[in-house]
Formats: structure tokens, C-alpha cells, sequence
């Protein structure tokens, strides 16, 4: 009789790489899977996502796993079992604001613990037209609210003569139901290229802090409308604030314009659900904003209270944050008020495969990324280079049609080519035209800025041709 290896989580956790042998678990089965890598029909960079852990936050997401073939062809490479003791405590300090933070899916790459953000990486970032919530990617301030959805009440400060509400969940719920595809950028996404011209303050964002959802959810111009709110021509703002706050009791707070938050067109959201279930945690359960075409900051999450204004709001991360300035304007010389805060997003495109620095196969490759522009204009065309920009070629877009003035979510797309005889390497460049005719810049130094915002120049990956 045989006898069972038994290994400690610790054991498995230093499997990462060919040299020390890739092991997985699934429950308590510990698996050595070095010689499947090369051959997994997902790709070998995805599953070495879950090298040195269990496969089970990553199966959730692809079904595909969860056929009785993959079971068997997994099970011919265990090795042994967990030890069943080997549960780690988790160690909870109270004093911790972040203690109560959610648990995140491994996937993430984390660029800041506390307060939390983390990005999908890029061969799962376009897996997907819709990102699973589990890796959706997160920017939090602060330590993320406990909301009590039962106590929960929504406050919209009503109109003079109209008005004032305080929503429970099922308030809301009875508000006629939309749904739309929706994608969301932080205005820091792809700042780590920025950093490379000169430093500048702020999370090291790859190409990740963009996400698509399908968010559900009630529309703002019926709740502004039923607190007695109308159009006006003026310069008013709908102003929101989060239930996260910073120990003076501050909470995250931004506005858009009330003629974009009255105008049923612009779609403007209080959701509670995406992609069909309640708000995860992270994503601002139970009520978040979604503002369709609009930079990431105005989607405010954990919605606590909504007014309208004589002005934009006079939080911080709306007049001293998200702002872009002339790449001249340095810490000493910058003028906040000098302007407008971010609202609609310029065109954007990265390519997410293959990436920096990988060895493709010489024969054929396949370019994939994903494009998207602000305001609802549509991606029309992306081109892609394999020269470093010197020809072009022009490539497939997938993903939803898009609505004319209404395309809020993103396409994904790629391009087959042959790989040109007798290249060692490649320079591949993309770039989106958006049906404005707006086209991304061809380098980042001319629109670098102190806060590393709007970062949208060419993408650029350096990849080796393999002999
Ligand atoms: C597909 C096995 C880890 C993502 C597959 C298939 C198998 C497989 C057999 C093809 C299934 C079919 O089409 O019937 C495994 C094994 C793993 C592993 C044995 C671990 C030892 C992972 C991980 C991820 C992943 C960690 C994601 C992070 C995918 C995806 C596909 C796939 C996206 C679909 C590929 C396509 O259809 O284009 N895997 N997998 N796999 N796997 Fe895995
Ligand atoms: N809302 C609150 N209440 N607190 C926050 O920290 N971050 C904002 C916005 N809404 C934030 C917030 C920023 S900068 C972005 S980019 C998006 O939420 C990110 O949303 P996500 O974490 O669901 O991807």
C-alpha cells in the first residue's frame, strides 16, 4: 500500500516556477502540473496564474474546468494531500480600519493593500467581452464600508418646492429597472507608462484599471425627478457622496453636470446590481453611480447622498484630483483651479497579448486588446503595427455593436498575421480611432502630467520571435 504524501500549504507555495516544479491544489489534492503547463488549451500564462495555490477561485470563473475530462486529466498528475492542520489563522487586527475589507480572487494584481486597488491581469483582462466581478478591477480610497442593506436608506435632498427622499433598497427597486453595458477607466490607467518619462504621484496602473459590467439598476433623472429636480440651464452639478470616510469623517465625494444627470439619453445609473448580482463589496454594494462614458472618479460607490448645486462639488477628488495640466507644470507652479475636472475620457486602446517581453512563436501571431473612447463615441477602427508604427494593419473588432452616441462599453479585438520572415523581434504598436475621429497620441512625453492621468498614447509591446 502506498502512502500518501502529505504537504504543507507553504510546501506548495514555493511550486511557482519549471525549476522548483508548478504544483496546484483542488480541495485537499495537491497536484504537480510542470509538464501540463505547455500543453493547457487556456494557455500557459493563465494557468500559471494559479501556480503555488488552489485552482478553485480560478475554475470558478471558466466553467469550462468543470467537466468530468479535466477532473481525470488532473487527477493523473497528483502527488499527495494537503495537511489537513496547515490552516493559516487569519491574524485580525481590530484597531485596522481595513480589517473588514473584503477577501479578494488571487488574480488581482495588487498596487496598493490599504487602501485596496488591484487590476485583472492582461491575459485574463480580454478572457471576457463582460469581466467577472471577482476580478473587476478595484480603486478604493479608503477601507470599504460594511453597509447593512436592510438599514440602508439612500438621502436625495430635494428641490426648493419639491421634495426631499430617503430611499430604502426596495424604494429603489420600484423605480423602473434599466440595463446597460457599461465600461469604467480610472484616469490613472496605464500611468506605470508615464512614470517611465519622468516620475509622477500616484498608483503604478498598468493597462488593467479599465473593466466592462453589465450594470442594473434604477435612473437618476427618475429619483432627481420624483425629489422635484428639473433641467435648468445653469451650472449645476449633482453632487454624490460614498459611505467610506477618512478618520476626519470625510467621505469620497464627486459631481457631474445635472443637464447629464436629467438628460435620460446620457443614461446616468444608481445601480444595485452587475452583471446580474448584487454589488460586490469592493464595488460599492449596495448602490454605486454609473455614469456612462465618464471617468471612473464620478462613479461614486456606496452612494449615501445625493444634492444638486449651484457648483461642482468641493470634495477633494473632484477640484484637487483628476485634473490633466501641460506636462510644464510641475508640484511648485500647479494651479488646480486653473482646470476643469475630468469627465469624458479620450480614446484609448492596449494590447494585452502577447506581452512585454514575451517569445512568440515565429509562423503566426495573434494581437489581442481591447479599445474604448469617453462620451459614448464608438470605436470605429484599430490599427495595429508590427514595425513600431511604420506600416499598419488594420483589425478585427469584437464584442457588442455599438449604439450611435451610446457606446459606453469597450470592443475587444485582434489581429492574425503571419510573422515576416526572418524578424528576431517585434514592435508591435495599437492605436483607436473613435467615430469623432479623435486618435491617440504616438508618444506619451507630450502629454505626460504631474498626476499621471489621461496616459493614452500608442501602446507598445517589445516581443522575441522564437529560432
Ligand atoms: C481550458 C485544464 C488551469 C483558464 C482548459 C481545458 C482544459 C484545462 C482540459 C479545455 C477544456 C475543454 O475545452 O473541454 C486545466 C488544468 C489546469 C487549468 C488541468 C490546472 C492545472 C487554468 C487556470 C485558468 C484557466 C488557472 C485561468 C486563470 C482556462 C481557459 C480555458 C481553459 C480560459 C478555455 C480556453 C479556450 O477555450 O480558449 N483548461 N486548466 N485554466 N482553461 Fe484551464
Ligand atoms: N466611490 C467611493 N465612495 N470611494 C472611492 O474610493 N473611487 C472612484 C470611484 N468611486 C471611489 C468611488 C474611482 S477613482 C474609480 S476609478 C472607481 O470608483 C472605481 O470603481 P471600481 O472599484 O468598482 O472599479
Amino acid at each position: 500500500q502506498e502512502s500518501t504524501h502529505i504537504y504543507t500549504k507553504a510546501e506548495v507555495s514555493s511550486h511557482t516556477s519549471p525549476e522548483t516544479g508548478i504544483w496546484v491544489t483542488l480541495g485537499s489534492e495537491v497536484f504537480d502540473v510542470t509538464e501540463f503547463v505547455d500543453l493547457h488549451p487556456g494557455g500557459p500564462s493563465k494557468l500559471m496564474l494559479a501556480a503555488g495555490g488552489p485552482l478553485e477561485p480560478f475554475w470558478a470563473l471558466y466553467a469550462v474546468h468543470d467537466q468530468s475530462h479535466v477532473r481525470e486529466l488532473l487527477a493523473q498528475y497528483k502527488i499527495g494531500e494537503l495537511n489537513p492542520e496547515d490552516k493559516v489563522a487569519p491574524t485580525v487586527e481590530t484597531s485596522d480600519p481595513y480589517a473588514n475589507d473584503p477577501v479578494r480572487h488571487p488574480a488581482l494584481k495588487v498596487n496598493s493593500q490599504r487602501p485596496f486597488n488591484a487590476e485583472p491581469p492582461p491575459e485574463l483582462l480580454t478572457e471576457n467581452y463582460i469581466t467577472p466581478n471577482p476580478i473587476f478591477f478595484t480603486r478604493n480610497h479608503l477601507p470599504v464600508p460594511n453597509v447593512d442593506p436592510d438599514t440602508y436608506r439612500l438621502h436625495v435632498v430635494g428641490a426648493p418646492g419639491g421634495q426631499s427622499l430617503s430611499l430604502s433598497l426596495d424604494d429603489l427597486h420600484k423605480f423602473p429597472k434599466y440595463e446597460i453595458t457599461v465600461t469604467l477607466q480610472c484616469a490613472g490607467n496605464r500611468r506605470s507608462e508615464m512614470t517611465q518619462v519622468k516620475e509622477v504621484k500616484g498608483l503604478e496602473w498598468r493597462t488593467g484599471a479599465i473593466s466592462t459590467a453589465h450594470w442594473g439598476g434604477a435612473r437618476l433623472c427618475d429619483v432627481l425627478a420624483q425629489a422635484g429636480h428639473q433641467l435648468c440651464e445653469t451650472e449645476a452639478h449633482v453632487c454624490f457622496e460614498g459611505l467610506d470616510s477618512d478618520p476626519t469623517g470625510t467621505a469620497y465625494g464627486a459631481s457631474i453636470p445635472l443637464a447629464r444627470a436629467m438628460d435620460p439619453e446620457a443614461e446616468v445609473l444608481l445601480a444595485y446590481e452587475m452583471n446580474g448580482q448584487p454589488l460586490p463589496r469592493d464595488h460599492g454594494f449596495p448602490v454605486r453611480v454609473v455614469v456612462p462614458g465618464v471617468v471612473g472618479a464620478r462613479h461614486v460607490k456606496w452612494l449615501g447622498r445625493v444634492s444638486v448645486q449651484p457648483e461642482e462639488s468641493y470634495s477633494h477628488w473632484q477640484r484637487r484630483d483628476y485634473k490633466g495640466f501641460s506636462p510644464s507644470v510641475d508640484w511648485d507652479t500647479v494651479d488646480f483651479d486653473s482646470a476643469p475636472s475630468i469627465q469624458e475620457l479620450p480614446v484609448q486602446s492596449a494590447i494585452t497579448e502577447p506581452q512585454d517581453g514575451e517569445t512568440v512563436e515565429s509562423g503566426e501571431v495573434t494581437i489581442r486588446g481591447y479599445a474604448w473612447s469617453g462620451g459614448g463615441r464608438a470605436v470605429i477602427r484599430v490599427d495595429v503595427s508590427l514595425d513600431g508604427g511604420l506600416t499598419w494593419q488594420v483589425a478585427e473588432l469584437d464584442g457588442e455593436e455599438q449604439r450611435p452616441r451610446k457606446a459606453w462599453a469597450w470592443r475587444l479585438w485582434q489581429l492574425q498575421v503571419p510573422v515576416p520572415a526572418g524578424q528576431k523581434e517585434l514592435n508591435i504598436v495599437c492605436k483607436a480611432v473613435d467615430d469623432g475621429y479623435n486618435v491617440q497620441p504616438d508618444t506619451v512625453a507630450p502629454i505626460w502630467n504631474l498626476r499621471g492621468v489621461l496616459s493614452n498614447a500608442w501602446h507598445r509591446v517589445h516581443v522575441h520571435v522564437a529560432p
